[in-house]
């Protein structure tokens, strides 16, 4: 195929959260494909903060660090334009782990692709229907073990993942509180999403508000965060409660591994802590879509996007995960492009 190709591409590992001291735009000719292969033309990037991850030199991580000189990947959904794999045709909708650029390569015998219906809002296969609803989901379920009833809270709740999992567990007949930065966050997850209360932890003290509003203790902590405030719920938890570790975002550009301080409290409380890895349980999309579709379908559950237009501004959307800039999943809409 004839034509460029824009791509952004890790020169150097970014320091903390300047994305553009290691990432760079660059062009290319539209690549050649081989056997078993796809080239996609990107319409939508998920922006993701795990990410991040990869994006470090560090070897003990869940992904192996990106090579120096490398297309940064992340999620795509995008049009296959050409095809050398006969599972796939030109015209098929996929998403897939691409490269953040106008067309991505794929090969999908490595995994992680599905060709995806056509449907109102195609952003929900990455949010409800998708790896982000799929986290909630099996966080809560798997991890969180939580129950009608029972008080549910979420860290990160008005971001991609966290407004997934405090909605899905209020869905569960869960009483849940939301923790977020900033009142105008705090005020949506109340009056727009229904949660039974939200936590400002730039302004309020979490502490106090934590054994005002749960005196019973927190059965369930669904943590996107981490750090300060991971330390800070510990001593809120109730006796035999449950902490999905999904995520330690207040960490990810830390040069030295972070606490918590309150670690004993999991003996004395007799806590259950568990990491989970959402890409453990892709093969699962289906079941848990079947489950989580009616609830899409009846407004039980509503999605907030951050769009931002313009491969070439993909560094400033990406940079909102970390500075709290987005409400709902961020992404890129390359389809004008
Ligand atoms: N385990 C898995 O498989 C898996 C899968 C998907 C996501 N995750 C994790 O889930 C978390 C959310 O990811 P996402 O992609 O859905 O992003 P997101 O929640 O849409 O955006 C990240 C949010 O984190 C908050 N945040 C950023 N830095 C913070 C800090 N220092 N202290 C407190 N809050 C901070 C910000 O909200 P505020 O304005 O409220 O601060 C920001 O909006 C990340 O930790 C990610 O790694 C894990």
């Amino acid at each position: 195929m004839t034509g460029m190709n824009r791509f952004w591409r890790l020169e150097s590992y970014p320091n903390g959260t300047d994305f553009a001291s290691g990432i760079q735009l660059r062009e290319e000719a539209v690549p050649d494909i081989g056997d078993n292969q796809l080239l996609v033309r990107n319409l939508w990037l998920s922006l993701d903060a795990g990410t991040r991850m990869w994006l470090t030199p560090r070897t003990d991580s869940y992904m192996d660090p990106t090579p120096l000189g490398s297309k940064i990947i992340g999620f795509v959904l995008g049009q296959v334009v050409e095809s050398r794999h006969p599972g796939y045709k030109a015209g098929d909708i996929v998403r897939a782990y691409g490269q953040w650029a106008d067309y991505s390569v794929l090969y999908p015998d490595m995994g992680d692709i599905w060709i995806v219906d056509a449907i109102a809002d195609m952003r929900q296969h990455f949010a409800v229907l998708g790896p982000n609803g799929w986290t909630a989901y099996v966080g809560l379920t798997e991890y969180g073990r939580v129950r009608p009833g029972e008080t549910v809270l979420v860290s990160a709740a008005a971001g991609a993942t966290g407004l997934l999992a405090a909605q899905f567990a209020k869905a569960m007949g869960c009483r849940v509180i939301g923790i977020a930065g900033g009142a105008a966050k705090c005020a949506l997850l109340t009056d727009r999403y229904g949660l039974a209360a939200a936590i400002d932890y730039k302004s309020d003290d979490l502490a106090a508000r934590l054994a005002a509003l749960a005196p019973g203790g927190i059965d369930c902590f669904f943590d996107c965060v981490g750090g300060d405030i991971l330390d800070t719920v510990l001593p809120a938890m109730a006796m035999n409660g449950r902490i999905a570790i999904c995520g330690l975002i207040s960490t990810y550009d830390k040069a030295e591994r972070v606490g918590p301080h309150n670690f004993d409290l999991i003996l004395m409380k007799r806590l259950t802590v568990a990491g989970f890895f959402s890409p453990d349980f892709y093969f699962r999309g289906g079941e848990i879509n079947r489950l989580t579709a009616p609830w899409l379908e009846s407004g039980v559950v509503r999605m907030e996007f951050d769009v931002t237009t313009s491969l070439e501004n993909t560094l400033d959307a990406y940079g909102k995960l970390f500075s709290g800039g987005n409400i709902g999943k961020v992404m890129v809409d390359l389809s004008a492009e």
